[in-house]
């Protein structure tokens, strides 16, 4: 656990997770606490036969987004779809009227997308959640099947390292770690 870190796509190859260590990945996914055990999360999983597809709406949105956009941004933002082994879009689907308040089933989708990146790495695979500014756009939203009351939280590429990411700076405890002081 103390070795997980996220792999950026561009250092991210073959291969990546079989369709069994996948499901596996998910089982491990559904380990996470899990309050009321209401599933507030969803995995929408981009097939190789569907990239060129995601490419193209990756590139569609960059292009609204900014109209002035480069050679290389647009390169960019259709290698995000199809540069690494495995893309998954991880999906928030918190219940506004359930027992379980919505800050509680938040936690509970972001125990989850942690316990993905955290299962990839047991297994040997790098990983990285990467959002940006396109996960707001609609047009992208409602052509991956992302309902209104969900919430498009990011993309998660896993693969094979191909080289090392910097280590990561340390933090000192107490900055997350006090004492309580009655
Ligand atoms: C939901 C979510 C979305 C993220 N989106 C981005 C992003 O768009 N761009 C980015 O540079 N980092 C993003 N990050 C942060 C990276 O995934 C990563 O956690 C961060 O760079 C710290 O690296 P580490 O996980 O190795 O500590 C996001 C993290 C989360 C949890």
């Amino acid at each position: 656990m103390l070795s997980r870190r996220s792999v950026s796509p561009r250092r991210l190859g073959s291969p990546g997770p079989s369709a069994a260590q996948l499901g596996s990945l998910v089982d491990a996914v559904l380990r996470a606490p899990d309050h009321g055990r209401m599933l507030p999360w969803r995995l929408v999983d981009f097939g190789d036969a569907t990239r060129a597809r995601l490419a193209d709406l990756f590139e569609d949105e960059k292009r609204r987004r900014t109209p002035d956009a480069t050679t290389q941004d647009i390169e960019r933002a259709r290698a995000h779809a199809t540069q690494t082994p495995t893309m998954l879009a991880f999906v928030v689907r918190p219940e506004a009227d359930a027992v379980v308040p919505v800050p509680e089933q938040w936690l509970a989708a972001g125990a989850a997308l942690g316990q993905l990146l955290m299962a990839a790495h047991a297994i040997g695979f790098g990983a990285i959640v990467l959002s940006g500014d396109r996960v707001q756009d609609q047009t992208l939203r409602e052509a991956l099947g992302i309902a209104p009351a969900e919430v498009l939280a990011g993309f998660v590429s896993i693969g094979t390292a191909i080289s090392s990411p910097p280590p990561p700076p340390p933090v000192d405890r107490s900055r997350v770690l006090s004492d309580w002081k009655p």
